[in-house]
């Protein structure tokens, strides 16, 4: 959200005027309906209001609230929005009783505009065929092969970039490097399109990327601004430019098909290997050029973002303990245990399933900074229909009912009094092998029949790049001085990028 923007200024205080109005009514008709019903509801923390006002800071507050009441509503104009870190709660509503939690017409209208009928925005029937084809898919050996040999040479590519930088002792923004790192993965793997935004070669891509990331911003700002549907109809302000972004994106990914299309029709070869996901797709004969459009764009918005800021925020947290930088490259060293090669890609190549499945200390690292830092801070879910919740506490139909992993991340009552530091080791049993927690609790990846598709997918790549620059380079951040903290947005992005040097490892 731009708030320099005189447009987005005036469409918040004219939603803080109508929230404030409201939710003094809506709060006096709650009590009245409880008073009825003898119905329990959750503590109050506060309104959308508040948040409007902690928007900078928004998950610091949400988690005070969290650590005060464990779960409690905020008043808002349409509905109460209930946000909860109880476990209980949250296995109730990801899985025991997931019928009557979804996305709902709320989150659908909101997001159609760019993700279509794909699998984030929909539910039911909708959901339950995508995410049948795409389970599948996502399990095959081609596509973890052919995954793995992209993350592999991105890994390298980028290695060589931040090589530039250290031997030039250059700051870079890692968080952007990795952000088209993992663009261009998603791409080759998606369409088997090399888009290189790493390199920045080619400019239709770029174009198509701006594009996507302003449609992204468009659609998260329809979330604080009620007037969005008449802006819409009107055709200004950030209507006007979503529509616009979101015809470069269209326009794009349908070449993309249309071509690959094309190109399997007259492509005589039957064993011609299919190895993208969008070739297969094909393969199973729904050509339908929208249908394949939403489930690409909505791998996008799944895979670019949330690996790219994990990777990011785990830099941050080697940089600030370089005492588990140094384990991490140690295990690395121990786990690859071979000679001396050639160059980056060389040692990319050695990244084995087996090597990568030694490295307990780095998986555990990274989980831990998903539990510190998850790339979605909080989901939210729509009610069905009034209902219960394990804690006692009831919800109403249409109701935003929200978990939320950042604040869960950091309650003493889920991880202990050291909830805040970052531990790798309380991933690790004595003999130093990862253990698992209940998805109910580390919530960074959902949990229950919608868990993410992406998880292992998500953790080879990251293990990939993590192990190739930790394996040859020494992180340190650029000003220790400065704060780091995170942008508000859908997923939780390091503000103003990280901005580090990268230092050759001595290989000894
Ligand atoms: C660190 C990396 C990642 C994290 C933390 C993460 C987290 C999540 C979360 C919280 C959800 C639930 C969102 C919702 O409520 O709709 C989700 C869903 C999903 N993720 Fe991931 N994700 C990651 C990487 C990926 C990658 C790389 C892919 C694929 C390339 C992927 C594919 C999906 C898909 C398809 C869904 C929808 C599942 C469904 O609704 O059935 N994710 N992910």
């Amino acid at each position: 959200m731009d708030l320099s923007n005189p447009a987005t200024l005036v469409a918040l205080f004219l939603n803080l005027i109508l929230t404030l109005f409201t939710v003094k009514f809506f709060a006096a008709k709650l009590r009245e309906k409880q008073k009825k019903n003898k119905t329990k509801y959750h503590p109050v923390g506060g309104t959308v209001f508040s948040q409007l006002l902690n928007f900078k800071r928004l998950h610091h507050y949400m988690t005070d609230l969290a650590g005060k009441y464990r779960t409690y509503r905020l008043l808002s104009p349409f509905r109460s929005e209930v946000y909860t870190s109880e476990p209980d709660n949250v296995e109730y509503i990801l899985k025991t009783n997931i019928q009557n939690y979804g996305k709902g017409d709320y989150n659908y209208s909101l997001l159609k505009g760019l993700l279509g009928d794909g699998i984030f925005a929909v539910d039911g029937d909708k959901w339950r065929q995508q995410r049948k084809v795409s389970s599948y898919e996502f399990s095959t050996k081609v596509l973890r092969d052919f995954s793995t040999v992209v993350f592999r040479k991105n890994a390298a590519k980028l290695a060589n970039i931040v090589s530039d930088a250290a031997k030039s002792n250059k700051i870079m923004d890692i968080q952007d490097l990795f952000m088209k790192s993992t663009l261009d993965s998603i791409f080759k793997v998606g369409f088997g399109v090399e888009l290189d935004s790493v390199c920045g070669s080619n400019l239709e891509g770029k174009e198509f990327t701006a594009a996507f990331d302003d449609s992204s911003a468009a659609i998260l700002f329809r979330y604080v601004d009620i007037f969005w549907k008449i802006k819409r109809f009107l055709n200004i302000g950030s209507e006007a430019k979503l529509k616009k972004s979101t015809k470069v994106v269209d326009n794009f990914v349908y070449k993309l098909i249309h071509n690959k299309i094309e190109q399997m029709r007259n492509s005589n070869d039957s064993s011609m290997k299919k190895e993208d996901i969008l070739s297969r797709f094909l393969q199973l004969n729904d050509t339908d050029p929208t249908y394949m459009r939403d489930i690409i764009l909505n791998f996008i918005i799944a895979g670019k973002d949330t690996t790219a800021t994990t990777l990011s925020w785990f830099i941050y947290m080697l940089c600030k303990h370089p005492d588990v930088q140094e384990k991490v490259a140690q295990e690395v060293k121990e786990a690859t245990d071979t000679m001396e090669v050639k160059d980056f890609a060389e040692f990319a190549a050695i990244l084995s399933e087996e090597a990568l499945g030694k490295m307990h200390y780095l998986h555990a690292a990274l989980t831990e900074t998903l539990r510190l830092y998850p790339a979605v801070p909080v989901d939210p879910k729509i009610c069905f229909s009034d209902d219960t919740l394990p804690d006692g506490f009831s919800v109403r139909k249409g109701d935003m009912v929200c978990y939320q992993p950042y604040a869960m991340g950091r309650m003493k009552f889920i991880w202990g009094d050291d909830a805040e530091e970052f531990r790798p080791e309380r991933w690790l049993d004595e003999d130093g092998m990862f253990q698992p927690e209940s998805p109910f609790k580390f919530t960074a990846f959902q949990a229950g029949p919608r868990i993410c598709l992406g998880k292992e997918f998500a953790y080879r790549q990251m293990k990939i790049f993590s192990a190739v620059l930790v394996h040859y380079f020494v992180f340190k951040l650029s000003d220790e001085n400065k704060s780091v903290t995170y942008r508000t947005m859908i997923t939780l992005h390091v503000d103003g990028g990280l901005h580090v040097r990268a230092f050759p490892r001595c290989q000894t």
